[in-house]
């Protein structure tokens, strides 16, 4: 039987699909890329704003007439909802969409071929049950997946290393949908990574909502930090670049600085969301630093890496945001010059302390400040983008571009970089001079291999 799986939202729900991916496929089932092919339908959910909610709903409205179709000619039709939205709003959903057959929350899809051999083993006695799994405990998936086979890879992958929040930010969803902050032991990260590689992955990027708090189990058995873990990592052999996502500027230290310094393959370019540029503002969000913090943190990583860059998220429209407030948040983005930038306009979220917060900001000042903001953001971006002109840049490369000889890969600050170049392959990584700039990437020349 065949399987389809749709993404919504973050990094961790992809790693997460292609660990599902891998369970599927060891237990036997075909993964296809054709929705209307599919017999078992997965949608891995995101919760974090409205939108990625009403999206699965719209979703599932198309899935139930695949579903149908496939019954009326004889033929079974699985529905799973799993991630985030499965966790948040795991009984509205069978309330809603009643012939979703099972909903599994981010820390049980290491079940996932346990459920689907359920749901066919209980149709065969024309029982249709509704399943529904939201157990929070993370040491239970990652038992699961060390057992389980990776099945396939391109080159650059993600690698979760710590699972769940705790920093509780007001706005957030994550600490509710994924539970309490856990991070793997090294040896499983390690190990994991080596499988990777071994099957052709050159980038890693380890993956966490609050990465830089890594405290897992070492292999010498004491307790590392992400800076220890990221000195660990660049051992590994046939590993060619190294990042890390999502850190929290409260938790950045020297050390992880230093990291920047002596690690060749750590790229220098991090992403450091800072939401708003207003200490009071930050406050309201619970996000544990000033600005002055922020600042500081990337003075010290520019102290230690001369050619860091940044990118950062932003939420405007919180609660009680005031207009001095937003000027505060173009002024810090005018101060940092971002190489890239994620705005969001602040989305209330069922549960948490925000949604229910005074003087919630209407929607028509908050799409007017979004699209101030994302000028700027945007301006910045290319202002950041037109200074590799005439520079050298490493670039691993990806995939096939549209035209002969054309391969797109990825700068070390994750540009997209095109080149037309015979005597490169997919796979590899090369010394490009970017000689012009189009509207969504870097053209260049290929200068040393
Ligand atoms: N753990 C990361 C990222 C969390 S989610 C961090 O702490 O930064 C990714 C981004 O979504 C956040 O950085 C934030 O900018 C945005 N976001 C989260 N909740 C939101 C909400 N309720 N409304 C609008 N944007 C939100
Ligand atoms: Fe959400 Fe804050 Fe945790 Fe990020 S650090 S996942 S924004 S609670
Ligand atoms: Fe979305 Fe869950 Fe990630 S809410 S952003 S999929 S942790």
């Amino acid at each position: 039987m065949k399987f389809f799986i749709k993404n919504y939202g973050c990094q961790m729900n992809l790693y997460d699909s292609e660990i599902m991916t891998d369970i599927l496929s060891t237990a036997g089932y075909i993964m296809c890329d054709n929705v209307d092919e599919a017999d078992i339908l997965l949608f891995n959910t995101c919760s974090i704003r409205e939108k990625a909610d009403e999206k699965l709903f719209s979703d599932l409205g198309r899935a139930k007439s695949i579903k149908f179709k496939k019954q009326d000619l004889g033929k079974e039709c699985l529905i799973i909802v799993c991630g985030c939205v499965a966790q948040a709003k795991a009984s509205t959903i069978f309330e809603r969409v009643p012939y979703v057959d099972a909903v599994l929350g981010p820390q049980e899809i290491g079940n996932i071929a346990i459920v689907v051999n359920s749901l066919l083993e209980q149709r065969k006695n024309n029982e249709y049950p509704h399943i529904l799994m939201r157990d929070l405990n993370t040491r239970n998936k990652f038992a699961t997946l060390k057992s389980t086979q990776i099945t396939k890879r391109g080159f650059s992958e993600f690698l979760t290393i710590q699972e769940g929040c705790n920093n509780f930010c007001t706005y957030c969803v994550v600490p509710y949908t994924r539970g309490r902050e856990f991070s793997r032991d090294a040896k499983d990260i390690i190990n994991e990574a080596k499988r990777m590689i071994s099957l052709g992955v050159k980038e890693i990027t380890l993956l966490g909502q609050n990465v830089n708090s890594y405290n897992g189990e070492g292999t010498d058995g004491k307790t590392w930090s992400l800076d220890r873990l990221l000195y660990a990592m660049a051992e590994i052999d046939g590993l060619v670049r190294l990042k890390y996502i999502t850190s929290n500027p409260k938790d950045i230290t020297e050390n992880i600085a230093k990291a920047h310094r002596d690690i060749d393959i750590l790229v220098p370019f991090l992403h450091l969301p800072i939401q708003s540029g207003s200490d009071f503002i930050l406050k309201k969000m619970n996000r544990k630093y000033s600005t002055d913090k922020y600042l500081y943190s990337i003075d010290l990583l520019r102290q230690y890496r001369a050619d860091m860059a940044f990118s950062s998220d932003f939420i405007v429209g919180f609660p009680e945001e005031s207009d001095k407030d937003f000027e505060d948040t173009l002024k810090i983005a005018d101060k940092v010059r971002f190489a890239q930038a994620y705005s969001f306009k602040y989305s209330p979220r069922e549960g948490t302390m925000a949604a229910k917060m005074n003087n919630q900001v209407p929607e028509k000042i908050k799409s007017e400040r979004l699209e101030i903001l994302q000028n700027i953001l945007n301006n910045h971006q290319n202002e950041f983008n037109r200074n590799t002109i005439g520079k050298t840049v490493s670039v691993l490369f990806t995939k096939y571009g549209k035209f002969k000889n054309q391969l797109v890969g990825r700068s070390e600050y994750s540009q997209a970089v095109s080149i037309c170049d015979s005597s490169i392959k997919i796979g590899d990584i090369a010394h490009v001079k970017i000689t012009d700039i189009k509207s969504h990437s870097l053209v260049g020349i290929i200068e040393k291999k």
